[in-house]
């Protein structure tokens, strides 16, 4: 793997050795961790707010033996008109691997084409792969108990997946759920169906669109492993807040709605939550709520992730 875009940049190889890393970097999280970034420095280079991302890659960047470089778009000459190209070449010159979080997807492409060092999703509008991958092991920890099979834990298993499902969440969770065997059930509004960008990623990859849409939320959580949701307005779609929150209203995870998925269903968010918008308090609340697990697990997998991609670039 020479760069983390997308969910799918990973062989099959490769991720079970960053999900058993992962396992591996939690276990003994505190105690010494392999320097292997040691005398490197990782820009991270953000266009929008971040607390979870930007603190656990910029904590396990310097737990790797690392140091993290953040960087507000703004504060760059990118920000003032400077070629994405030029950006890219110039980071490759100092740094040794670039986390971006941004809006277009291209964007992220193109930085990843024009430079000679790796570089990383932290989100765009199209995809959130490390927050997938830390989902997905947050899920696997559990399923597989400790020394199975993590990634083999997840197949066969459904997600159910709630509100607006044209973004960033769902499109990394359709690529996911093809990726790790899963099966993916989207329940929202018509007009925030999965659009044609997420069917053309998986028809480029051959992948089959084998998830389902919905509009009814209770035939979607019907025999979910996994209940999950994002917020109804993303960053950038704050205009728009008004009329998503009306349109979405129907599909808020509710203590009724969860109870409807498996008994030992999962409850998951990739936060920040808006409790009382898409989800209730009292779910956030369930002892199967495990929000906070998989922010955690950011920080672990993430670890991983970096860990491969230095790896792969010592090659
Ligand atoms: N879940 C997530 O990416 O959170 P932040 O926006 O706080 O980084
Ligand atoms: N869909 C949300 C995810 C935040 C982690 C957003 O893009 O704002």
């Amino acid at each position: 793997m020479k760069h983390f875009l997308k969910e799918t940049d990973c062989t099959s190889a490769e991720l079970s050795e960053v999900f058993a890393q992962a396992r591996e970097f939690k276990a003994t999280r505190g105690r010494a961790t392999p320097a292997v970034l040691a005398g490197q420095t990782w820009a991270l280079l953000f266009s929008k707010s971040s607390t979870r991302t930007r603190v656990s890659f910029e904590v396990g960047i310097h737990e790797l033996g690392g140091n993290p470089l953040f960087l507000n778009r703004n504060d760059l000459q990118l920000g003032r008109g400077e070629s994405v190209e030029d950006t890219a070449r110039v980071l490759s010159r100092f740094v040794h691997g670039l986390i971006v979080r941004t809006h277009e997807h291209s964007d992220v492409q193109r930085l990843a084409a024009a430079a000679s060092v790796p570089v990383v999703n932290a989100l765009t509008d199209f995809l959130h792969p490390c927050q997938i991958y830390s989902d997905a092991f947050t899920a696997a920890e559990r399923w597989a108990g400790p020394g199975g099979d993590l990634v083999g834990s997840l197949r066969g298993r459904k997600v159910a997946y709630l509100g607006d499902t044209s973004f960033n969440m769902a499109n990394s969770w359709i690529l996911g759920a093809s990726l790790f065997g899963m099966k993916l059930a989207l329940a929202g509004p018509p007009e925030y169906a999965p659009g044609p960008a997420i069917r053309a990623q998986l028809a480029a990859e051959g992948r089959a669109a084998d998830y389902h849409f919905t509009t009814d939320p209770v035939a979607a959580v019907r025999d979910a492993d996994i209940v999950y949701t994002d917020v109804w307005a993303s960053m950038g779609q704050e205009d728009e807040a008004a009329e998503r929150l009306a349109r979405m209203r129907p599909y808020a995870a509710t203590a009724q709605l969860f109870a409807a998925a498996r008994p030992d269903a999962l409850f998951m968010h990739c936060l920040p939550a808006h409790p009382g918008e898409e989800v209730e308090q009292a779910v956030l609340d369930n002892p199967r709520s495990v929000v906070f697990d998989q922010a955690e697990n950011r920080l672990h997998m993430q670890k991983a992730l970096l860990a491969q991609l230095a790896k792969s670039a010592r090659r």
